[in-house]
């Protein structure tokens, strides 16, 4: 609305446009990347107390070798890169291999869509919405014949916030995470495997601080634009890599800039994961991105137009689930400015986990996140109990409720309709040529 920017549409063979905007959700190509593909630096001491204990962003986010990143980085793919199967990862292929093949019966005519920095011009797509691709429509519910559950952009609780961080370990996050225990709240993090390689103490620091960890793709590219292995292996590095690094495995991914359709929620399905994506958008990550011109009063006003809409009853029966960053200074100061009349406008905040009862969000039976109305009542803290060895799979997925369905519908976010420099735009057709054109785009790859 603010931003109803007329961004050159690409009309192919004299088809119409549908004037759609995609929505690309969250930054990616101004994630600081630590010395990529480059020797580790040496930051002395390399423990997670004292990586938690400094609020000097230099000290922070100067890199630092950790001896079990060390042991396992030739396991993983290159940090920062598109991800891939190892050869030698037998394991992975095997894995892989039963995925694949359950793609290729369900889905076979599900191709990769554009590229991975998300230009998707000439790019052929049904204007019936098919894949339930996210980026032409928002689609967020599959078609049941798929047996795909709707992916979570809500809170069943009224009047409840769903609270998250995309892109995260940020290195200076120190200040953020500082506040949040202060405030005795939780967090869902949305973490990058990358960041996770080059940040392990930070990332260490939201278990310790009872957030609860979510997948958040190897190299934050776009995801439909992988091959199913590909798209596979960013999942899969991810999701081991925060197993070996914090212990956990985690059960929930959200997709970067909501890239996402019906062959890529496939993928994270076969390795067990919930989609995440969100109702309503801060745009906190644009503010100073290149190539954008979302200023801090934007932003300002998403935040209070979200608390708005608590007045005029839009969450008597859910909550939203609200999309901003810990991606640098600005994106987790405008979250700590507001916090309070978050809270002062919503009943409750609270991390994805709990608005769902998932007392289970990681595969090890021997962590339990607290309920809803334990949460609420004040015992926000994980609890580890002695191992009994066995692994569960029996977590409480929030996927497939009735509840989360129903506030698909009902919840879409106001800002969808807003552009800005650096949201490509979808062309839509009668059915044949999807052209998507990101006039921010060039400026960005
Ligand atoms: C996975 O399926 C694709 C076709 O969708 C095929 O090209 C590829 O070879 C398969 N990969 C494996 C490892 O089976
Ligand atoms: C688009 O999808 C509809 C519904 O499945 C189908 O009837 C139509 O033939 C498709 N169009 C093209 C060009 O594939
Ligand atoms: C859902 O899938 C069924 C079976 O493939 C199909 O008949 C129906 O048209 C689809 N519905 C939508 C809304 O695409
Ligand atoms: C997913 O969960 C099922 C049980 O629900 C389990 O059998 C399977 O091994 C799990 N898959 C992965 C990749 O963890
Ligand atoms: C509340 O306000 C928002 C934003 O103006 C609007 O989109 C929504 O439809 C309104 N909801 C109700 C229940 O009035
Ligand atoms: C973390 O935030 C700082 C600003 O405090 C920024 O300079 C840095 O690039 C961010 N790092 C990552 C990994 O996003
Ligand atoms: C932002 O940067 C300032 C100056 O370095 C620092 O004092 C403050 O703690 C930082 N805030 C966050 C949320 O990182
Ligand atoms: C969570 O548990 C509470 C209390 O039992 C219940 O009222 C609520 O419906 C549950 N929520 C979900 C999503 O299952
Ligand atoms: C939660 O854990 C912290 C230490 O991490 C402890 O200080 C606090 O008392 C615990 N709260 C509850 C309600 O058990
Ligand atoms: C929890 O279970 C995992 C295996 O699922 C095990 O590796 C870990 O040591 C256990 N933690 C504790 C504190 O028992
Ligand atoms: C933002 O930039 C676009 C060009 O990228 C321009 O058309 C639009 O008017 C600008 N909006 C504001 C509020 O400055
Ligand atoms: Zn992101």
């Amino acid at each position: 609305m603010i931003y109803s920017t007329a961004l050159p549409l690409l009309t192919l063979f004299g088809l119409i446009n549908l004037g759609v905007e995609a929505h690309t959700g969250c930054g990616g190509h101004e994630i600081g990347r630590r010395n990529p593909g480059g020797r580790l630096i040496e930051r002395a001491p390399t423990d997670e107390e004292s990586a938690a204990s400094s609020l000097d962003v230099t000290y922070e986010c100067t890199a630092y070798s950790y001896a079990p990143v060390l042991n396992i980085k030739d396991r993983y793919p290159t940090i920062w890169q598109a991800a891939y199967i190892l050869p030698d990862d037998t394991e992975a292929q095997t894995l892989f291999a039963s995925i694949n093949a359950t793609l290729n019966e369900k889905f076979p005519n599900i191709k990769p869509k554009g590229t991975s920095t998300g230009d998707f011009t000439g790019v052929a797509y049904n204007a019936t919405d098919p894949d339930c691709w996210w980026t032409w429509h928002q689609c967020t519910t599959p078609n049941q014949s798929t047996g795909l559950p709707p992916d979570i952009i809500s809170t069943p609780e009224p009047g409840t916030w769903g609270l998250g961080f995309d892109d995260g370990p940020n290195c200076s996050h120190n200040a953020l995470y500082d506040f949040l225990r202060d405030q005795q709240q939780s967090a869902t993090m949305f973490y990058i495997g990358s960041n996770v390689m080059d940040w392990p103490l930070q990332a260490m620091r939201a278990l310790t601080d009872n957030h609860q960890v979510c997948v958040h793709t190897w190299s934050h590219e776009y995801m439909t634009s992988f091959t199913n292995e590909a798209a596979f292996a960013e999942l899969y590095y991810t999701q081991k890599a925060i197993k070996e690094i914090l212990g956990v495995t985690p059960l929930c991914w959200r997709p970067p800039y909501g890239d996402i359709d019906n062959r890529i929620r496939t993928i994270a399905a076969g390795l067990n994961m919930t989609s995440i994506l969100w109702s309503d958008d801060t745009e906190d990550w644009r503010v100073n991105a290149p190539g954008s011109n979302v200023t801090a009063a934007d932003v300002d006003n998403n935040y209070n137009a979200v608390i708005g809409k608590v007045s005029n009853g839009t969450y008597v029966n859910s909550g939203p689930v609200v999309l901003n960053h810990e991606l640098n200074n600005y994106t987790m100061t405008v979250f700590m400015n507001h916090y309070a009349d978050i809270k002062k406008a919503f009943t409750y905040v609270v991390p994805i986990a709990a608005a769902y009862n998932t007392t289970h969000p990681y595969l090890e039976s021997n962590i339990t996140f607290p309920t809803f109305s334990q949460y609420v009542a004040g015992q926000q803290n994980v609890t580890t109990s002695p191992s009994t060895g066995t692994d569960s799979s029996s977590s409480t997925s929030p996927s497939g409720t009735s509840s989360a369905s129903s506030s698909a519908s009902s919840s879409s976010s106001s800002s969808d309709s807003k552009s800005a420099a650096g949201r490509g735009v979808v062309a839509g057709t009668t059915g044949l040529v999807l052209a998507l054109l990101g006039a921010g785009l060039a400026l960005l790859v």
